[in-house]
């Protein structure tokens, strides 16, 4: 990203996505709460003038059926979620400035004056059309409603919008054999008008805008770019009641399609949070001079890259200056499964472990790339227990305690190390511009790099032996020390805001901000050493899945070296390579074009997935797959050193390789992710007899593609 920080201090309006209240908030919502969490911690602690505005998503046909199951009104279950929700992301210390609803007042207006403004202006439409219809619960039935077989591959009970088999995409009228998923009747097709947003129109100036914005991430508006020119349909923003939502001005069973007041929360919530605090919405979101930042997940990437723009553009309001996408949560390396007992809610994980374990553990992985986020329990305990607990926190007990078991609790001078402070404040800068960036994984490395420092430095001075002899020079040990532990209570803040807060109890100082990131300590007196976190055991099942003890890896794969390489005739991105297996000779296509030239290709040792089913790719066969890390902007293939071609691979603990020839869906669901310079599958490392392996070019939290 682009510097945020400017010289002229400007108006920051953060937000994370609207969470809908039909559930609870669980792990994968928190990965972008937390990530905008500390975001925002950082601006302010910065001195940046932001606010943190996000609120309940209300409206819909699951919320209005959901409280008809439950008996109550749509009201009374969004209220009770709100609860829930508000109570989880304090739980978390999601520090918003504004927690609203999209069912407010605030939300009808804005809703009425954008649509109303998009209407005058000819952006809006009527247009007949069919859709799915329930006689017996008399209701238009949405996606998720109806299920039917797939009209693509025959699957049956898929959803009225994605088939889970096959992946094919349709309508609920397209399904074969449909069913009403409230009461399994078979459903009409029934011709109804609704309200049309011309999204076609806006092609051009969409376009413009993601030309002129330099923050998006690259691989984020390449696909977006490809949906314009693909052309944009036109998008329906209204449904039939029974609906809990905003009625359509004039309208008699008419209503607002969620999505179409959803994002209109954000400008409704700000309102609330202005008019409390006399300030003016219009500052945010018509002033040129704000920033406004939306973190959303990859799943929501269409509505905020071209239907709110569009809107926001169509309605004379701000467009936002950045959306920063990321990826899933996985639990395990896999999709979070109720069956599997990896689904966890806010609150599940709340009564085990401490919420700044869980801030602690997705920072680590936070990147500005959309890569899919791994809670492993295994890398969780190792990573709380050898970074946050033995290396952080303890560095900061051991010089606070000792000051305060040997020191009187008191710094009196400080001793000069001219080349250690240099080296510190030099991460310190670097971790500003990381944040700043949104690459906390970046920020908290270098961070325990600090604390590392920290703890070689007691080491090679041993005060506990030093304050025998001289004591004068063990003060000034502890005092540098002491600023180390300062510093650290800064820059790890927008993670860890309460460890920091208690940090600065024990330090005796308050309300530091980025700008006391230094060593200026003179003479002071320090509170009282706590230990404030200790180590974990977990307890999880999930942290050795079925699949481990079944001890089968699925995945045949071998090194091999290239023994030629060409370009594909009919494909830009792809390339034909021949390969050696040691026993065997084969063709390969992989899609590494633009990210390796073929000088670099030729004769370089690779890994191949062998059992995978020969497929064409445009026109060449692959009888195999070349593996490699993707992280979103770099694609680096995975490169042994010391195997040569033939030599198995495989991951740590599966005693058997599946030799049976798989599908590349069987390929996807094993899911192996770069990490610490090594690549991992639920936890385990890939290996051949002699080396572990580790992708090229890519950091930590690629995928394994
Ligand atoms: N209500 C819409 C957003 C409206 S914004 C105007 C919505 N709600 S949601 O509850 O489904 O998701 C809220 C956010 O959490 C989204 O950005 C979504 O991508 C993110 N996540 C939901 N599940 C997730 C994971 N398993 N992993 C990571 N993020 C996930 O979408
Ligand atoms: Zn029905």
């Amino acid at each position: 990203m682009v510097k945020l920080k400017s010289k002229t201090r400007r108006k920051i309006l953060v937000t994370s996505a609207l969470p809908y209240a039909n559930g609870p908030i669980h792990c994968g919502h928190l990965v972008e709460y937390i990530q905008t969490d500390i975001f925002v911690r950082f601006l302010r602690l910065a001195g940046e003038d932001v606010i943190f505005i996000c609120a309940d998503d209300t409206h819909g046909a699951p919320i209005e059926i959901k409280a008809k199951e439950l008996g109550i009104t749509p009201e009374k279950l969004i209220e009770d979620v709100y609860k829930e929700h508000t109570r989880d992301f304090s739980n978390f210390l999601v520090s918003f400035d504004e927690y609203y609803t999209t069912h407010s007042p605030e939300n009808k207006y804005y809703s009425d004056l954008i649509f109303e403004r998009l209407n005058k202006k000819g952006y809006i439409y009527m247009k007949e059309m069919e859709v799915t219809y329930c006689e017996y619960d008399k209701r238009t039935l949405p996606d998720r409603y109806v299920k039917g077989t797939c009209p693509k591959c025959g699957a049956p009970d898929q959803y009225g919008d994605v088939c889970e088999r096959c992946g094919a995409t349709y309508k609920t009228t397209d399904l074969i054999n449909p069913y009403c998923v409230i009461c399994r009747n078979t459903p009409i097709r029934k011709q109804a008008e609704h309200y049309f947003f011309r999204l076609s129109s806006f092609s051009e100036r969409l376009r413009k805008w993601l030309d002129k914005n330099k923050q998006l991430q690259p691989e984020i508006k390449n696909f977006v770019y490809s949906w314009i020119k693909n052309g944009l349909e036109d998008w329906c923003i209204s449904r039939d009641g029974p609906y809990f939502g905003f009625k359509i001005p004039g309208e008699e069973d008419k209503y607002y399609y969620v999505w179409l007041d959803a994002p209109i929360g954000y400008i409704a919530a700000t309102e609330h949070y202005c008019k409390k605090r006399g300030l003016k919405t219009e500052d945010y979101w018509v002033d040129r001079k704000s920033r406004i930042i939306h973190f959303i997940g990859k799943d929501i990437i269409y509505f905020h890259f071209l239907f709110w723009p569009a809107m926001l553009m169509g309605s004379g309001f701000n467009l936002p200056f950045n959306i920063p996408v990321h990826g899933f949560l996985t639990v395990n390396g896999e999709k979070m499964s109720k069956s599997r007992g990896t689904f966890f809610t806010a609150a599940d994980f709340h009564s085990k472990y401490r919420p700044e374990y869980l801030r602690f553990y997705y920072a680590k992985t936070l990147a500005r790339n959309m890569s899919d986020i791994d809670l492993n329990f295994s890398n969780f305990q190792d990573s709380i227990n050898n970074e946050l607990v033995a290396n952080l926190a303890n560095f900061c007990y051991r010089v606070l305690s000792f000051a305060n078991n040997n020191l009187d609790s008191r710094i009196t001078h400080v001793s000069p190390e001219k080349k250690l402070e240099k080296e510190i404040l030099k991460k310190v800068k670097n971790i500003e511009e990381h944040y700043y960036n949104l690459e906390i994984g970046e920020a908290l490395k270098e961070t325990l790099a600090i604390s590392s420092l920290g703890n070689k430095y007691l080491q090679d001075n041993q005060p506990w032996n030093l304050i025998k002899a001289d004591r004068e020079k063990a003060a000034g040990v502890i005092g540098f020390a002491a600023d180390i532990v300062k510093i650290l209570a800064i820059i790890s803040k927008p993670i860890l805001p309460a460890f920091c807060a208690e940090l600065e109890k024990q330090l005796n100082l308050k309300e530091l901000s980025w700008k006391d990131a230094s060593f200026d300590i003179k003479e002071h007196a320090l509170g009282q050493a706590k230990i404030v976190f200790s180590k974990i055991e977990i307890v999880e099942a999930a942290a050795a899945p079925e699949k481990d003890k079944a001890a089968v890896f699925p995945l045949n794969i071998k090194v091999a070296r290239i023994i030629a390489v060409e370009d594909h005739p009919n494909a830009d991105k792809l390339i034909v390579l021949q390969i050696d297996l040691g026993t065997e000779k084969r063709q390969i296509v992989a899609g590494i074009k633009q990210f390796y030239s073929k000088e670099e290709l030729l004769g370089k040792k690779i890994v191949v997935l062998t059992n995978l089913k020969p497929a064409m790719l445009r026109g060449k066969e692959s009888n195999g797959m070349l593996l490699a890390g993707d992280d979103g902007k770099e694609i680096g293939v995975v490169a042994p050193k010391l195997s040569e071609p033939g030599d198995q691979v495989y991951m740590e603990g599966f005693t058997k390789v599946n030799k049976g020839q798989i599908t590349y869906e069987d390929f996807t669901k094993v899911q192996m992710h770069t990490k610490d310079g090594g690549i991992y599958y639920n936890g385990k490392a890939m290996k051949t007899d002699k080396e572990l392996l580790s992708a090229e070019k890519v950091g930590d939290g690629a995928r394994i593609k």
